[in-house]
């Protein structure tokens, strides 16, 4: 697997790629790799000749008070795991070839509506900064296919959206969540836990679980919401939002069938989001 640092190099490489009739697929990624990456990439070996892994921690999308600094950066066990993965092609750019002009000199991408309230809401700006570093990625990689994790469930939304919206012929696919055997949601920011912070932390999924099935058998959703909140923050959660929306995260109606509940919260130093489908109406 080569790593490529520099656009010209990129561009160079995946032209052949294309001119030998390669598919080409795109699993963008903020480095720190764990299995659910992984299945990302091997979602993405099963629908492309070559697979380009980016690895950037976008500083677009952290907030003033977020965790920049502190994100985990660890190139070279991460090329190990995608070498082992079948990843052909590893694009990890600085930041100044992405934005040779700073920040705040940078054209931006927004999504409007999906990318507000939930985590948008409480990440102002957060949709934009992915929303613009994504745009920019399937420019230069120019993939068939790109692959995200259904954990991110409005960022996915976001990435479906633009990607509609600016008629780039790339599919968007969506891979299921993995989780640890206790249920948490795999993601970089568990490494943020302490251990009594990691055994709390698939209090998160359960309280999910617990809300899905009361819905599901026709509870009215504010007091289960209500419940899975305050459930959160007895469990030693700060919860900054638990929300039903419709699967496209409209407003949910009474003739919404396939819904999403999602929530986000503040576990001690880290930020853990999770979601559950949920069918209504049953
Ligand atoms: O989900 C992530 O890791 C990031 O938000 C993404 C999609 C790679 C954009 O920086």
């Amino acid at each position: 697997m080569r790593t490529l640092h520099d656009i010209a190099t990129l561009r160079d490489t995946l032209d052949c790629e294309r001119r030998a009739g390669r598919r080409i697929a795109l699993v963008p990624t903020m480095g720190n790799l764990h299995a659910g990456h992984m299945a990302l990439v091997t979602a993405a070996r099963e629908r492309a000749d070559t697979v380009v892994a980016s690895l950037f921690v976008n500083p677009m999308q952290f907030g003033p008070n977020e965790d920049l600094d502190a994100y985990p950066r660890t190139l070279e066990e991460d090329q190990i795991k995608l070498v082992e993965a079948g990843c052909g092609l590893l694009f990890a750019p600085y930041t100044a070839a992405l934005y040779p002009n700073g920040l705040d000199a940078q054209t931006r991408v927004r999504a409007p509506g999906v990318s507000e309230g939930l985590c948008g809401g409480a990440r102002p700006g957060h949709f934009d900064g992915v929303a613009t570093v994504v745009t920019m990625l399937f420019n230069l990689v120019q993939p068939q296919v790109a692959l995200f994790g259904e954990k991110d469930y409005q960022q996915l939304a976001v990435i479906r959206k633009l990607t509609a919206d600016l008629h780039l012929p790339i599919e968007i696919v969506g891979v299921a969540t993995q989780r640890a055997e206790d249920g948490l949601a795999l993601s970089s920011r568990n490494g943020y836990l302490n251990d009594a912070e990691r055994a709390t932390a698939p209090a998160l999924y359960r309280t999910l679980l617990a809300a899905k099935s009361a819905l599901e058998a026709g509870e009215p959703a504010p007091a289960v919401l209500d419940q899975a909140i305050a459930t959160l923050g007895a469990a030693g959660f700060s919860p900054d939002y638990v929300e039903l929306k419709s699967a496209e995260l409209d407003p949910v109606t009474p003739d919404t069938v396939d819904a999403v509940l999602l929530a986000a919260a503040k576990l001690g130093p880290a930020r853990l989001i999770d979601n559950l489908r949920v069918r209504l109406g049953g």
